[in-house]
């Protein structure tokens, strides 16, 4: 019997318990040394000056928009298709989510209709590098600077991607999880990061309840700092990034050569992006000889795992349509969330469960 191929899967190696036994026995466990010392390494690898280590993704978001001072009913525009802490991060602020389109073919922000959204009150954007594909980082940045507003980015799915050779994350205030299904993990576990000294000292305030040393607290901060045990385990995983993103699009590469079935559009890549491959998402097209869930169904039945990202725009979740039930409709966003179907993709899988996934899928029906 086969071992079922799950859809993600951590790679936890012999220096991380190490590490981490090592910080146990210390008996520094809360941010310390180990901390420091990722964010100097998370800084060197994406070439930018500061990077300040939080407790995950979803609150390096937060942050990143309480940090920049807006006022309530300020907007801020965020794709229609992706993981909910996107929206999220904007709600949490009092600010005003505003919802572009994305490309069909990238899954990320449509320009066109970012260019469309802007209103005299839009203060940022948070743009998505979502499932390992930057967004078209030139355009959006240009239009970013024509109307000044505060650039975003959530890397969360991105580590190590590139936009004509510079790091996803350099470009504006690159927000990073650690989720154990990201590119690389500390359990749970986020990044911030900035070439902005004054906007860093906030954020590092804001982890830390204000404080400016000795119980002296000038803002309202709150406790969302990582560990030392964290901190431990993503030194050495960022030093297995590239070896892991490397696997991720050789995966990926192979994927696309044995998968020959009609009605099923794999993943489209931009000439000018290294595309890490956090999901390997194909489209089951109208085409398809039977329903998406029926694929998945006949998947699970084989012993793969898949996944949907994201079954549905955020405007559609329950949440935000009990803020407003009229939303502006994205097409494109409703296409792709009934089409998306994720596949096994990450560096753990051998060539062999690379090819029993594509023969399974082209077998499909025959
Ligand atoms: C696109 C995106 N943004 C934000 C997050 C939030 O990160 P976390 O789960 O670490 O809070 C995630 C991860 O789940 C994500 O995929």
């Amino acid at each position: 019997m086969r071992d079922f191929i799950p859809i993600a899967k951590p790679l936890i190696g012999s220096e991380e318990i190490k590490a981490v036994g090592e910080v146990l026995a210390s008996g520094m466990l809360t941010q310390g040394e180990n901390v420091k010392k990722f964010e100097e390494a998370f800084s060197a690898y994406l070439n930018v000056t500061n990077s300040v280590a939080v407790s995950n993704g979803t609150v390096a978001l937060d942050l990143a928009l309480k940090a920049l001072n807006l006022k309530s009913g300020d907007e801020i525009i965020s794709p229609a298709f992706s993981f909910i802490a996107t929206a999220n991060s904007i709600l949490y602020q009092g600010l005003k989510p505003v919802f572009v389109d994305v490309d069909p073919r990238t899954f990320n922000i449509n320009s066109e209709d970012l260019k469309e959204k802007i209103t005299s009150r839009t203060k940022a954007v948070v743009g998505v590098h979502l499932y390992g594909q930057p967004l078209e980082l030139r355009d959006v940045k240009e239009i970013c600077e024509d109307h000044h507003l505060v650039l975003v980015e959530d890397c969360a799915q991105a580590h190590g991607a590139e936009y004509n050779g510079k790091k996803v994350g350099s470009y504006g205030i690159g927000c990073f999880s650690f989720y154990p299904t990201k590119n690389m993990t500390t359990g749970e576990g986020g990044m911030i990061t900035t070439d902005d000294n004054s906007l860093a000292d906030s954020l590092r305030l804001l982890r830390n309840h204000g404080d400016t040393g000795k119980y002296n607290h000038v803002t309202l901060g709150y406790n969302y700092r990582l560990t030392n045990l964290q901190g431990a385990i993503g030194l050495i995983q960022l030093k297995r990034l590239d070896h892991f993103n490397d696997k991720r699009i050789s995966n990926a590469e192979l994927l696309n050569k044995k998968i020959k079935i009609k009605g099923i559009a794999k993943p489209f890549k931009m000439d000018e992006v290294k595309h890490v491959y956090n999901q390997y998402v194909v489209k089951v097209e109208d085409e398809f000889l039977a329903s998406r869930e029926t694929l998945m169904d006949y998947l699970h039945s084989k012993g793969i795992g898949t996944a949907i990202h994201y079954p549905k725009p955020i405007y559609r979740q329950p949440l935000y349509q009990q803020i407003r039930a009229d939303w502006r409709i994205c097409p494109a966003a409703e296409e792709v969330s009934r089409k998306v179907m994720s596949l096994p993709v990450h560096p753990s899988l051998r060539r062999e469960d690379i090819e029993y996934i594509s023969k399974i899928i082209n077998s499909f029906g025959a």
